[in-house]
């Protein structure tokens, strides 16, 4: 695990995006691994900068998504599926028809995570982009989530809902279930780029990177991937120890 100390969020974004840049160029029909979250929007923001002045190019990229919630339909503007369009897929030039995540509306929900688990399962995934739950979920792994679980619908994790609904209008609406890709799934992509940024997320750096390997905290399981590059802004990595 190579862990990233850079100053500010806007550097961590910029460090993350010239990455993500980096596997495309030298794979322009790439698979990238994305996720949401507040996290990673600043990359997405750089990817589509570099692509407005034509430095980069999604064409022939393809993207599979970590999670969605249960419930959201994809025009709901609270739906991870939305917000990915938003924050990147309709600010590029990839071929929608090569993006992916699971349907939360789907009518039945395990036979939509065995599809999902097939489809990543026939992916070679170049890169998978990562944010932190303060709880140290990845996806919507939650903690004691087992480090062999496939695409699955999760029970959200209180401390989850509470941070989520900062998102939502009425923190009434936060769906309390979700599809996410299984920890086992995260773990098979070739690279692994994990995002943390801010005090309330340094706990769980520290835990993830120093901690023991254990499924009470999901993301430190990163600490066996052979290729996962974790970059922290200062305050993320406040507790780390030198
Ligand atoms: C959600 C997502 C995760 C994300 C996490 C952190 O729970 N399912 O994939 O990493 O939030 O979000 P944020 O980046 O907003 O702190």
């Amino acid at each position: 695990m190579k862990i990233i100390v850079v100053d500010n969020y806007e550097e961590l974004s910029r460090t993350a995006a010239e990455m993500v840049a980096e596997v495309v160029e030298s794979n322009p029909c790439a698979t990238l691994g994305l996720a949401t979250g507040s996290t990673p929007i600043g990359c997405y923001e750089m990817l589509a900068e570099f692509c407005k002045d034509k430095k980069l190019s999604f064409k022939n990229v393809s993207a599979v998504n970590l999670d969605e919630y249960v419930g959201l339909d994809k025009k709901n503007e609270q739906s991870y599926a939305y917000f990915m369009r938003r924050e990147l897929f309709d600010r590029v030039d990839i071929d929608k028809n090569n993006t992916h995540i699971p349907n939360g509306k789907a009518s039945n929900l395990l036979d939509e995570c065995s599809r999902y688990s097939k489809l990543l399962n026939d992916t070679d995934r170049d890169v998978q982009i990562l944010g932190l739950g303060s709880n140290g979920h990845i996806g919507f792994n939650e903690p004691n989530t087992p480090f062999d679980s496939l695409t699955h619908v999760v029970d959200l994790a209180e401390s989850t809902i509470r941070d989520n609904s900062r998102l939502f209008y009425d923190g009434e609406q936060v769906p309390r279930q979700a599809i996410t890709m299984g920890i086992a799934e995260i773990m098979q992509a070739k690279r692994v780029i994990m995002l943390a940024s801010g005090l309330n997320k340094a706990q769980a750096v520290k835990r993830m990177t120093q901690g023991e390997v254990s499924n009470d905290c999901p993301a430190s399981i990163l600490q066996r991937h052979p290729d996962c590059t974790v970059i922290v802004d200062k305050d993320a990595a406040s507790l780390l120890k030198k």
